[in-house]
């Protein structure tokens, strides 16, 4: 039994398998339909959630299965004081397979250690979000058709953003990859993740300014700034606004540029960018229910 807790724990080739295996599901949706038929998939939120929660459903729903959960913290009994060991203890009675988000690190690692069904982290504090990262990795591989030779930009809040510590993770190991790290001063990458990019050898470089590096970038990642990450409301207003990518920061991009954000996007991205051929995120976003159904067949072996 396996669970997924960070995505290095997927190696290389086991990634380009999920994303095979997605492709398939989006041309065969059909083939895949009963596959999941009598299983169960909880989705344990003990944090707000649109995409996530929902396309893990949509997809157990789209391979037959079934499935039960709660959507916050509050409407389970860790609001009694119930721990996360006894939770997965419990579900384990209940589920087949468990998606679990929560807002402290290491929370759905404990989870996996405890449950005897496999564990899918689906974001954990500002630490890590590897379904995240399957779902971009499978964008960028339908937008460009592959994952190395790519000079790719992630803007905003580097510091908290789980989503880009496990994207850059996955990036360092493909060939001839170049980090561009777009952030105010204080919400640059930590350092554990610039360990992983420095122990890779691949090139990276830092900078606080957009339109600067904009013309050499294959793939810019925008990310929100995590306003539930801050412990000062004060300097979450100052700098909230840094970056926002309207038309105009666009006229020197390159024609070929793709636009990801994980969502959900606050204000750093203008509406007036979701008709740009260029902007990709909305497609992202659905092909995060893809990557998921491969990942869920992968995870109950299922042939
Ligand atoms: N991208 C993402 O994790 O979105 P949600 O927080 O809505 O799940």
């Amino acid at each position: 039994m396996r669970s997924l807790i960070d995505i290095l724990e997927l190696n290389t080739e086991e990634i380009e398998e999920l994303i095979h295996k997605a492709n398939d599901i989006i041309a065969n949706p059909s083939k895949y339909s009963e596959k999941c038929r009598g299983k169960k998939l909880a989705t344990l939120f003990f944090e707000p959630s649109t995409r996530t929660r929902l396309s893990f459903e949509a997809a157990m729903y789209e391979l037959g299965g079934n499935v039960l959960g709660f959507s916050e913290a509050q409407s389970s009994s860790a609001a009694k004081g119930e721990s996360v060991a006894d939770t997965a203890k419990m579900i384990s009675c209940y589920a087949d397979i468990v998606a679990m988000r929560h807002p402290k690190e290491g929370a759905p690692l404990v989870a996996a250690m405890n449950a005897t069904i496999p564990v899918i982290n689906a974001g954990d504090g500002g630490h890590n979000h590897p379904t995240q990262t399957l779902t971009d990795l499978l964008t960028i591989y339908r937008e460009k058709g592959r994952l190395d030779n790519l000079t790719v930009g992630f803007c905003g809040d580097l510091k908290f953003g789980r989503t880009v510590h496990s994207l850059i993770n996955a990036l360092s190991r493909y060939k001839n990859i170049k980090f561009v790290l777009v952030s105010p001063e204080e919400l640059k990458l930590p350092g554990y993740v610039k360990d992983n990019l420095k122990k890779s050898g691949l090139e990276y470089v830092q900078t606080t300014d957009l339109d600067a590096v904009m013309p050499e970038l294959d793939i810019l990642y925008m990310t929100r700034v995590q306003r539930e990450r801050f412990f000062n409301e004060e300097d979450y207003l100052r700098l909230r606004d840094t970056y926002i990518l309207r038309p105009e920061r666009l006229s020197n991009a390159k024609e070929d540029l793709s636009i990801l954000h994980p969502l959900p996007r606050v204000n750093e991205i203008s509406v007036a960018i979701d008709n740009d051929p260029r902007a990709c995120y909305f497609k992202q976003a659905l092909n995060g229910k893809f990557i998921r159904m491969a990942l869920i067949l992968k995870l109950l072996e299922v042939e």
